[in-house]
């Protein structure tokens, strides 16, 4: 692992207000509905949890893992399913909780999957968009924060499984 130090980038009063909005339009959308929310594991867990709390609709909560970077900061481009969903989305209204997209191959993987289920309706929300770094497009619905092309972790996001547990989201800075 490389040497590195992080800055932060959006605090946890930003992260945090901006998930209490996306919330709210959640809520508002899915008035008189459930949703069922696929957090994709681990990436997703802090915003789903976060997420989840302000949400007003009945909510069930369900989770996905695809293979990840590993100590690589760059995509292999090769999405592997490493856990299924335990609960059948058929006819339910979906929502995919990411943590971040970058090539958008993750998703645009797992919209075909899961789409193919017959859900009543399938939606992507994501922390994080780095817009810049997109390979196939996915249709987002929901987004907190558009960030430049840079690596990132904290709130969820990982480098090398380390650094998730940081309360907002910051930049690596790796050392020359
Ligand atoms: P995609 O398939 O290229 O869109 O990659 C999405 C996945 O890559 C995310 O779910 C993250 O696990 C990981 N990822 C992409 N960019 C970053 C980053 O800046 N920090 C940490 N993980 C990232
Ligand atoms: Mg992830």
């Amino acid at each position: 692992m490389k040497k590195f130090t992080v800055e932060e980038l959006i605090s946890q009063e930003k992260v945090e207000a901006r998930i209490k909005e996306l919330a709210a339009q959640i809520s508002k959308d899915y008035e008189g509905k459930a949703v069922q929310l696929v957090c994709i594991l681990k990436g997703s867990i802090f915003f789903t949890t976060e997420l989840a709390k302000y949400i007003t609709v009945p909510v069930v909560i369900d989770f996905m893992q695809c293979s990840s970077y590993g100590a690589d900061t760059k995509s292999s481009g090769v999405v592997k399913l490493a856990k299924d969903l335990d609960e059948p989305i058929t006819g339910k209204h979906v929502i995919i909780i990411e943590d971040i997209i970058d090539s958008g191959r993750t998703l645009s993987h797992l919209v075909k999957l899961l789409g193919q289920r017959q859900p009543a309706s399938l939606e992507l929300c994501t922390l994080l968009d780095k817009p810049e770094r997109r390979v196939v497009e996915v249709p987002v619905k929901y987004t907190g924060f558009e960030i430049p092309d840079e690596f990132v972790v904290g709130y969820g996001l990982d480098y090398d499984q380390q650094m998730r547990n940081l309360p907002y989201i910051g930049v690596v800075k790796f050392e020359s």
